[in-house]
């Protein structure tokens, strides 16, 4: 039984088959349209969400399998004040795999301790979100055909935003691979995200001016400033508008540049870009079914 808590339980080989079993499902989606029948994932979401939740039902439901969800705190008995440990021990006895989203960090950490089904990390606080870096991988092997020797821009929340974390993890891994982070003096990556980096001599730079280096980037990946994570609302205030990426800032950018974004957007990419066919974030919703039926398969040991 193997959880997925962090991008890096998976090694590289486990990604590309994962994006080959992705690229499978898309080409040919009725023969995997049956191989959960009877089987039943479990949804805990003690966070909003609308992708990561109906995403990974989606894929369920698609494999045929069904699905018992917790959209909310409030909903459960964790509004009674039920420990992670019983609410898993509880819902492994209901569901074969659980997919768990939790404002603490470490919580699906937690959780994978006492589960006797496989547990999924589906965003933990400001820390981890490996299905979304999936989702990433997933999108960046369909834009440019490859994840090496890429200059790879993250611009916004750099400090609360798990998917940059996340996704730092993942690409530093791959050669060639070149960061450009982009963030207020507030909100830059905190330390302990960038020791992979530093350990594994992989070349970044840091900057508050994404004007400067957009000529140089193969990928720009804005994210949203997470409000939820702030402890004063000022601060929010005074940073939520440091990046808007209109068209006219990308007329510097190569022609070729792929722009994602994990999403929910707040006000980071104005509506005008969403028309440049370089915008690939509705195309990386897509492919977050496709990558999380393919982890589902994998975890749940079934052969198409
Ligand atoms: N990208 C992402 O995690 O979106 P949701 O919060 O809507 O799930």
């Amino acid at each position: 039984m193997r959880h997925i808590i962090s991008i890096t339980d998976l090694s590289l080989d486990e990604i590309a088959r994962l994006i080959d079993t992705a690229r499978d499902i898309i080409e040919h989606p009725l023969k995997y349209r049956d191989l959960c029948r009877y089987k039943k994932l479990a949804t805990l979401f003690f966070e909003p969400s609308t992708r990561t939740r109906l995403s990974f039902e989606a894929a369920m439901y698609e494999l045929g399998g069904q699905v018992l969800a917790v959209s909310e705190a409030a909903s459960s008995s964790v509004a009674k004040g039920e420990s992670v440990a019983d609410t898993i021990r509880t819902v492994s006895c209901y569901a074969d795999i659980i997919a768990m989203r939790h404002p603490k960090e470490g919580a699906p950490t937690v959780a994978s301790f006492h589960a006797s089904v496989p547990v999924i990390n589906a965003g933990d606080g400001g820390h981890n979100h490996p299905t979304q870096t999936l989702t990433d991988l997933l999108t960046i092997m369909q834009e440019k055909g490859r994840l090496d020797h890429l200059t790879v821009g993250l611009c916004g929340d750099l400090k609360f935003g798990r998917t940059v974390h996340s996704l730092i993890s993942a690409m530093c891994r791959y050669p060639g691979v070149r960061f450009v982070l982009v963030s207020p003096e507030e909100l830059k990556v905190p330390s302990y995200v960038k020791i992979p980096l530093k350990q594994g001599q992989v070349p970044y730079s840091q900057t508050t001016d994404l004007r400067s280096v957009m000529p140089e980037l193969d990928i720009l990946y804005m994210t949203r400033v997470q409000r939820e994570r702030f402890f004063n609302e000022d601060d929010y205030i005074r940073l939520r508008d440091s990046y808007i990426l209109t068209p006219e800032k990308l007329e510097n950018a190569k022609p070729d540049l792929t722009i994602m974004h994990p999403l929910p957007r707040v006000n980071e990419i104005s509506v005008a870009v969403d028309q440049d066919p370089r915008a690939a974030y509705f195309r990386q919703v897509r492919y977050g079914k496709y990558i999380r039926m393919a982890l589902i398969l994998m975890l749940l040991e079934v052969q198409a």
